[in-house]
């Protein structure tokens, strides 16, 4: 859907204020966005009022109503009141794309969370904001915990990069095809992007690697533990050496024994760390062989080196629930092995998860794809401040929202 009604977030019918005193909702580009207000619980079911009854107003009953599904589940409800907790970007899929998404998926409130937590990213971000292409914002959504658990708690991001042809909209990343965010509008303290696909979440490795690298895939599981290994792991970086890369060495990768096809794999991985485009050159890394990477950036793109071998990253932060796998040009043939300096990177990666305090602030670093080298410029609005305390839901608030959100359609909308 087109969202020309972004105004309509403006134009909520007055019942939907019947019972809100406080909270409101303001359209993109007025000068003044209407704080939340919602930090006394008695204020909650104003405050969730307000959004869902914006939402509606702008004809998104589809996410009311998937909203509204979780209401009454413990993930649900603490989904619903960590929105009032500071800026956030909200990626509403229209009621066509929600439509795309099957009953089953629907009518499980746990993944319906889940999906729902990751269509939510814990700042502000608009276009302005937004790396250009081919470099990339790494900013954090809601998703984290159960299969979405990434060392120091951090949650799984969305990759951004603005459109390279209209700089005033950016795209999701997504491995399937990028998915835009034009229009934009605010509600309270949630800054609204209509998108016209639900995203996809985050694949494990076994999910994902077939589709981007089939050989490497089909090497991994020649090595008995290794795939297990790496889905498993608390936060995996992997750079993953194309099919073409594997094809044109497949003949001296033929004659390795296979103690020495294990080296050559571990010195493509960073074992309990995860490290996005945006990281890759403002740190040392050590391989899950031991051996230890450079990174290279320069006009021609960002490389990867390790002993003599050096791979240029042509398709980078490709999602994992439990990581990021990073596409090369190149294998890196290094056989050699430091099982010592290996576990020690790990211990010391744990330990540093252990102590992070990046997963309490939004992260919003932006840098490159292929281009030249990483500062983390801070981008994607501001970060601090605005604070409110977490509100607590309960079923009766709920019942009473949807019956208000009800009222402000007459009751004509449906649920799933
Ligand atoms: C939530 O509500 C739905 C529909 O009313 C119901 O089927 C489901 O059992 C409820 N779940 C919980 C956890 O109360
Ligand atoms: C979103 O809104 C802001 C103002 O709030 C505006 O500067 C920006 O251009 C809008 N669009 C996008 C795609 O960010
Ligand atoms: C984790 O993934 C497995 C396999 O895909 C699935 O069966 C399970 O329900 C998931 N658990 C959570 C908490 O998402
Ligand atoms: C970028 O924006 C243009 C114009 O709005 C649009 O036609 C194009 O599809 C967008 N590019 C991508 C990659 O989505
Ligand atoms: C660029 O993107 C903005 C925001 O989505 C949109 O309003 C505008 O029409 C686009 N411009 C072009 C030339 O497509
Ligand atoms: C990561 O390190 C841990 C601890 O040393 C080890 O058990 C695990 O097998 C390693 N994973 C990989 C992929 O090397
Ligand atoms: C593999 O080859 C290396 C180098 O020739 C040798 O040191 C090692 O013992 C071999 N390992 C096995 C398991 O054959
Ligand atoms: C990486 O290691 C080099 C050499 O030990 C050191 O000079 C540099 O400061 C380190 N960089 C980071 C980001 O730790
Ligand atoms: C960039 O670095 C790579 C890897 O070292 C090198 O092959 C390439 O020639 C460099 N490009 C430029 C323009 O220096
Ligand atoms: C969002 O960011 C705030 C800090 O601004 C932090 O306290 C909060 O834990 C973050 N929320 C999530 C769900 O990551
Ligand atoms: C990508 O980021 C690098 C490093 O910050 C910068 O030098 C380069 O100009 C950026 N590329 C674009 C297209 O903005
Ligand atoms: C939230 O957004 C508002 C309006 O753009 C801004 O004034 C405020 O500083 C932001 N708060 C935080 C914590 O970023």
């Amino acid at each position: 859907m087109k969202f020309t009604t972004l105004s309509s977030l403006l134009l909520l019918p007055a019942t939907a204020y019947a019972q809100s005193s406080s909270a409101s909702a303001a359209a993109s580009g007025s000068a003044s966005a209407a704080a939340p207000s919602a930090s006394a619980a008695g204020n909650s079911s104003d405050y969730l009022t307000t959004v869902l009854g914006a939402l509606t107003g702008a004809g998104l009953t589809s996410l009311v109503g998937a909203a509204q599904g979780i209401a009454n589940t413990t993930e649900g409800q603490a989904l619903l009141g960590s929105l009032a907790n500071g800026n956030k970007t909200v990626f509403a899929p229209s009621n066509q794309a929600l439509s795309n998404i099957s009953q089953d998926i629907l009518g499980n409130s746990a993944l319906l969370t889940q999906i729902l937590s990751y269509h939510i990213l814990n700042n502000t971000y608009t276009a302005a904001g937004v790396a250009n292409a081919p470099n990339h914002t790494i900013a954090r959504s809601l998703l984290r915990g159960g299969n979405y658990t990434l060392p120091g708690n951090f949650s799984a991001p969305l990759v951004l990069t603005k459109n390279s042809t209209n700089a005033t909209s950016f795209e999701i990343v997504q491995t399937a095809a990028n998915i835009s965010a034009g229009g934009n509008a605010t509600a309270a303290n949630l800054h609204v992007y209509v998108i016209d696909q639900v995203l996809s979440l985050p694949q494990s490795l076994t999910e994902a690697l077939p589709a981007v690298a089939p050989q490497l895939f089909g090497l991994a599981g020649s090595i008995p533990g290794l795939a297990d290994s790496l889905a498993s792991a608390n936060g995996i970086t992997i750079f993953a050496p194309s099919d073409s890369a594997i094809g044109a060495i497949q003949s001296s990768l033929g004659q390795l024994n296979s103690t020495q096809v294990t080296a050559v794999l571990s010195n493509h991985i960073i074992n309990g760390t995860v490290v996005y485009s945006t990281g890759l050159a403002s740190g040392n890394y050590t391989s899950a062989g031991g051996e230890p990477f450079t990174f290279i950036s320069n006009s021609t793109g960002a490389f990867v080196q390790s002993a003599n071998s050096t791979a240029k990253i042509v398709q980078s932060d490709i999602i994992l629930n439990n990581g990021v796998v990073h596409l090369i040009d190149n294998v890196l043939v290094n056989t050699a092995s430091n099982p010592q300096a290996a576990e020690s990177a790990y211990s010391s990666a744990t330990a540093a998860a252990a102590t992070s305090t990046e997963a309490d602030t939004p992260v919003t670093a932006t840098s490159q794809a292929t281009g030249p080298s990483a500062s983390a410029s801070g981008s994607g609005g501001s970060s601090a401040g605005f604070k409110v305390a977490p509100i607590a839901f309960t079923n009766s608030m709920m019942g009473g929202i949807v019956a208000v959100v009800g009222a402000i359609v007459g009751g004509a909308f449906t649920l799933f």
